[in-house]
């Protein structure tokens, strides 16, 4: 009989989930299905949950993706992440129109509800956690609103502020039992955590059911460092929420990095890998020194699959994941694995 050792969410099960982002293709391979197995106990759909996914037009559902997900899930007593209902991305056109004009702010809220409403109903079984919001915040953008940074989206220009509370009071009553996530990138420093904390803070002042913050987690082989973390996960803490690092992955290159086309590395660089490893082993032992921190997910399994592979420039190849090409596990995973 094989012997199973101990995988990820073994030797965190005491501190954290630990999960990965999925797509029905990616679960019918078979080393995705056995590395599963062993190391994750939550799974993120990467795109299926998505609004224009579950609703492309109005009131026709099609959960054929995400069933599949939900129900591999299920079968193997997984839990999932809820991804995501407002976001400023991947939105069906219908939704923001109505008889040829933009959608009155009525509409919207009824849409929205609706959503929610046969969403939560079809996974609560299975969802823990729902990011309700994504991506609200934007410190980069030139055209930022009122006095919160909010992200100039076609939900926000219909919605306002109100339309995001509405989201989580919803959500709260649709799906009593789930965690509600405000999720974003970026957030872990700088003007985002700043902004983030007073919109969270105000928000929680305000009644509206938050339970938690998502920090996506979209890293690179030399950022964040130990000090940053630490001070993003007790700043976000000392609000009493909970912390999902939600989408992680740590890139072979750094940010400035992104357009310089002609240096694309044909593999991944020995001296960034080690520093990659590092920042892995970093992550999941700091988090499980603080109760707050609740799951750990990689945006992916293994590096045969990355949405990096295509963002943020066209087919460069990257290796941000915790497994290789072939589904070996990295260095980072022999040692955590190792470390009880
Ligand atoms: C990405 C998916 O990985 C891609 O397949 C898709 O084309 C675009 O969205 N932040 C998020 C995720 O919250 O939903 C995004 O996922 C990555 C950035």
């Amino acid at each position: 009989m094989k012997v199973m050792e101990n995988g990820l969410k073994d030797i965190f099960k005491d501190s954290f989930l630990t999960g990965a982002a999925v797509s029905r293709a990616i679960l019918e391979q078979e080393a995705a299905d056995e590395t599963i197995t062993r190391h994750f106990s939550s799974l993120t759909a990467e795109n299926a949950m998505k609004f224009s996914l579950l609703q492309p037009q109005e009131n026709i559902f099609d959960w054929n993706e995400a069933d599949f997900i939900a129900n591999y899930a299920r079968r193997k007593n997984i839990k999932m992440r809820g991804h995501t209902i407002i976001w400023h991305n991947q939105t069906p056109e219908w939704l923001f129109l109505e008889g040829g004009n933009k959608v009155s702010k009525t509409t919207l809220f009824k849409r929205l509800e609706n959503h929610i409403d046969k969403v939560s109903a079809r996974y609560n079984d299975i969802v823990y956690a729902w990011d309700v919001l994504n991506e609200a915040i934007d410190t980069d953008s030139s055209d930022f609103c009122a006095d919160n940074y909010f992200r100039n989206s076609e939900w926000f220009k219909t919605g306002g502020r109100e339309i995001f509370e509405f989201a989580f009071k919803c959500m709260r009553e649709a799906s009593p039992k789930a965690k509600l996530f405000y999720n974003d990138y970026n957030n872990e420093s700088g003007a985002k955590l700043d902004s983030t904390l007073r919109f969270l803070s105000s928000m929680l002042d305000a009644g509206v059911p938050i339970d938690g913050v998502g920090i996506q987690g979209h890293w690179y082989y030399n950022f964040p460092d130990e000090k940053t973390l630490r001070h993003a996960i007790e700043s976000y803490s000392a609000l009493g929420l909970e912390i999902e690092f939600t989408e992680v992955d740590i890139s072979a290159y750094r940010w400035d990095e992104a357009k310089e086309s002609a240096d694309f590395f044909p593999a991944m660089p020995n001296e960034r890998f080690l520093e990659q490893q590092q920042r892995f082993i970093e992550i999941f032992k700091i988090a499980s020194e603080y109760k707050s921190v609740k799951n750990i997910t990689t945006w992916g399994i293994a590096d045969n699959y990355t949405w990096l592979g295509n963002f943020p420039v066209k087919n460069r190849k990257n290796w941000p994941l915790l497994f290789d090409e072939q589904y070996r596990e990295k260095p980072a995973v022999t040692e955590l694995c190792a470390s009880l």
